[in-house]
């Protein structure tokens, strides 16, 4: 198996389904989205440069998304492989990284529109371990967060007139991704507008 790509809208469950199928295949996840929050927080001129469209729910350009994925991949544990999370997004981004390294499938999580507001707004995750939740649809257990410790935290962007915007960007820029990859052979579409443990299960036999 080569890399892995988690395909699909804002809100569709990339973050979610990721952290399952880490836990299954040992793929580290990268995440641009987290890479790109990491950079704004330390204010590093990636991070101060990427904020603006960020906030507005833009795409960031991909000149600074490649130069990011490049460094990454050359850490050792991409060596056998990774699971991108929000990567790519463009076309250009897509042929770029087939020049970088092999990709064996693209995992589409597929997600109506009119579902993607209320995921997106009621989205907290935890701070201290990252694990996804949501107010209403996967809350954090009674219990507590499994890390022991739950601290929450909920992203700047997670509001609704940005939402929107980031899935304009989706339709636009993004889903003309989806006949590129479906024209190498490498494309599958799961539903995604289900229980998480039924999608988990799709998209592990996918990669069996
Ligand atoms: P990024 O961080 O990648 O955000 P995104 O694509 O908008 O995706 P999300 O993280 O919002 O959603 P997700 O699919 O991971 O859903 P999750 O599992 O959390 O990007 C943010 C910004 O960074 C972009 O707008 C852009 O500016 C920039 N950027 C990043 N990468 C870029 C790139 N490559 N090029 C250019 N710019 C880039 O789930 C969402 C919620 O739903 C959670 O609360 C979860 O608990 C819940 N949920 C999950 N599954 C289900 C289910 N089956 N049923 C009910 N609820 C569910």
């Amino acid at each position: 198996m080569g890399s892995i790509v988690l395909f699909g809208p804002p809100g569709a469950g990339k973050g979610t389904q990721a952290q399952r199928i880490m836990e299954h295949t040992g793929l580290p996840q990268i995440s641009t989205g987290d890479m790109l929050r990491a950079a704004v927080k330390a204010s590093t001129p990636v991070g101060i440069e990427a904020k603006g469209y960020m906030d507005r729910g833009e795409l960031v350009p991909d000149d600074i998304i490649l130069a990011l994925i490049e460094e990454r991949i050359k850490e050792p544990d991409a060596a056998n492989g990774v699971m991108f999370d929000g990567f790519p997004r463009t076309v250009p981004q897509a042929v770029a990284l087939s020049e970088m390294t092999s990709i064996s499938h693209v995992l589409a999580i597929e997600v109506p529109d009119e579902r993607i507001v209320e995921r997106i707004c009621g989205r907290t995750t935890c701070g201290r371990c990252g694990i996804v939740f949501h107010d209403t649809f996967n809350p954090v257990p009674s219990s507590g967060c499994p890390c022991g410790s739950y601290e929450e935290k909920r992203r700047a962007d997670d509001n609704e007139d940005t939402v929107l915007n980031r899935l304009h960007a989706y339709h636009l820029q993004t889903s003309p991704l989806a006949e590129w990859y479906e024209e190498k052979g490498l494309f599958h579409r799961v539903n995604g507008d289900r229980a998480i443990n039924e999608i988990t299960a799709d998209l592990l036999s996918l990669l069996e």
